[in-house]
């Protein structure tokens, strides 16, 4: 329905991976709904792109409770408990039902879907489709997402949230030829993913810009423990184009064994008991330390072997990998992977409730774009069941908002015309986005990297904000869209360095080397920094 020329809806999603497909699947129980997609719906973000596996206590012998001790202790207990909760009670619920709509996991000598260790847990919980889970679910959803009428608005990218009375009312939204467009709704599921491409190296797709984050805090939602970002601790080193490129948990899960220049399995120094299984924080850190002390490989890696698995083991489990090293010149049947950290999740984002409501009325987020599920660290697998968790709680949130006047008020005109004001400037601006977007990725992987400290984190702030003020220049309407992304990107890269400095201790990803690093986590005075348009800090614990 397009009313006044803005196109009006009972619910808008905005982002089209796993989170934000099920929320729209869900609120479509609820009413009309709108979906946009920054990139071909289903074929962008994270989601599509994740190999590892989704987590779900389905067996005798595991536990929810097992399931959230491990979620709690693998995030240094700085997860909110209520989400961890929802997560891991509704996980198993949630594979049921993709497996009800058609999705095809692995299976295992037992009945039911396979299911493999993964770093941190103490039960093999991780559910999988080879080493290709995400587009598995994706192509479920997507099916499934078919079947109703929620209405899909492919390569459209919201631009800017819109207010009417302290309420998020809809989003502004560039379409591929830059055309603005106005999405009313009575309720909005941010659901946009991750934002680690604003570091050099990163697992994530193009589409990982941040988006979400950035919508959320410039309309006035809160954030929480942006400063802990998740480096992967084994992405692809070469060839250069594939830098940063994920090497699946599942790699270690099925027995891969990390050896550094000197053929040591070095894990036995960092963690002996869990080794290769030890949590992201920990194996990144340890490879990091090595490669520091010279013991890396001549690229500045290490070696991940599964030459001890048969091939016919390699070739079943782990499809995607042996393709993607072959291609790479490698065979890692006989050879191993050379393999670094890089940057992989953000663990922070929009401060939400159970039901996924932010701090601003109307406006609700789920998947990767909030905060608080993972703490300071999150366990590989728990992502996939995040998105269908939450993405499920936020849709029905949404949906269950009452019916609403909408239409393009003085208020949301205002906003329109501030939003006109900002295109008119980057038509008339002067540095190209693409160039602001390099400086800044080497900015945040040199200053907020792994390792961190008072000095280089103020120091990539400084170099941030200085990026941040540059006039962006779009040649056309088209490439409108770059610079606005480009501005997003800048606002999430002071978001983490703003909330990095304000924690002053070691906590899961976040290692200051210039903090006291001996309290345990659970021993912390510190929760959740915090940062919005009117307050910032971080949380005492009493
Ligand atoms: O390593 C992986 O397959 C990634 C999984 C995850 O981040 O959950």
């Amino acid at each position: 329905m397009v009313e006044n020329g803005a196109t009006a809806a009972h619910v808008l999603v905005i982002g089209s991976g796993g989170a934000g497909v099920r929320a729209a699947i869900e609120a479509a129980e609820h009413g009309s709904v709108v979906l946009l997609s920054k990139t071909i719906a289903g074929k962008g973000g994270c989601t599509p792109m994740a190999e590892g596996g989704y987590n779900a206590v389905l067996r005798e012998g595991d536990d929810p409770a097992l399931h959230a001790a491990d979620t709690l202790k693998g995030g240094a207990y700085l997860n909110d408990p209520a989400l961890v909760d929802a997560l891991v009670t509704e996980a198993p619920d949630r594979m049921r039902e993709l497996l009800a709509w058609g999705a095809v996991f692995d299976v295992g000598s037992e009945e039911g879907v396979a299911q493999r260790p993964f770093g941190g847990q103490q039960r093999p919980r991780t559910c999988y489709a080879g080493d290709r889970t995400g587009h598995e679910m994706m192509v479920t959803l997507m099916d499934r997402l078919a079947a109703t009428d929620v209405e899909v608005v492919h390569e459209c990218a919201a631009v800017e949230l819109l207010l009417e009375a302290g309420r998020c009312k809809g989003a502004a939204a560039l379409d591929s030829e830059g055309r603005l467009g106005v999405y009313l709704a009575d309720g909005v599921v941010l659901a946009t993913g991750g934002g680690t491409r604003v570091y050099d190296i990163s697992t994530n797709s193009s589409s990982g810009t941040g988006d979400g984050y950035a919508l959320g805090y410039r309309a006035g939602a809160e954030v929480i423990d942006m400063e802990m970002v998740q480096f992967h601790p084994t992405g692809a080193i070469q060839p250069y184009d594939a830098r940063g490129r994920l090497v699946t948990e599942a790699v270690r899960g099925e027995g891969g064994r990390l050896l550094n220049r000197l053929g040591e399995r070095f894990m036995s120094r960092y963690d002996p008991e869990r080794m290769e299984l030890s949590t992201r924080d920990v194996v990144a850190r340890a490879i990091a330390t090595e490669v520091l002390e010279g013991r890396g490989t001549e690229r500045g890696g290490v070696w991940l072997d599964v030459t001890h698995l048969s091939p016919g083991e390699i070739e079943r489990r782990l499809p995607i990998m042996l393709e993607q090293f072959l291609a790479f010149g490698v065979d890692i049947r006989t050879e191993p992977m050379e393999v670094a950290p890089t940057a992989h999740h953000i663990m922070g984002g929009l401060r939400i409730t159970p039901d996924c409501a932010t701090t601003l009325p109307g406006l609700y987020a789920a998947g990767e774009c909030s905060g608080g599920v993972h703490g300071a660290n999150r366990l590989g697998g728990n992502a996939l069941a995040e998105t269908q968790v939450f993405g499920r709680r936020a849709g029905r949130s949404a949906g269950l908002e009452p019916e609403r006047p909408k239409g393009v008020t003085p208020a949301i005109e205002r906003q329109l015309g501030a939003l006109r004001l900002r295109f008119d400037d980057y038509l008339d601006g002067e540095v190209p986005p693409p160039s602001v977007v390099r400086r800044l990725r080497q900015t945040m992987w040199q200053g907020a990297g792994i390792f961190r400290d008072e000095a280089g984190l103020a120091g990539a702030l400084a170099g941030v904000e200085l990026l941040k003020n540059q006039r962006l220049f779009a040649a056309t309407e088209r490439n409108l869209l770059e610079c606005c992304t480009a501005a997003n990107q800048c606002l999430l890269a002071s978001l983490i360095c703003r909330a990095a400095l304000l924690r002053p201790e070691c906590r899961g990803a976040h290692m200051r080397r210039d903090a006291d690093c001996s309290t345990p986590p659970n021993a912390s005075r510190y929760g959740h920094t915090f940062l919005s348009l009117t307050r910032e800090g971080i949380e005492e614990v009493a």
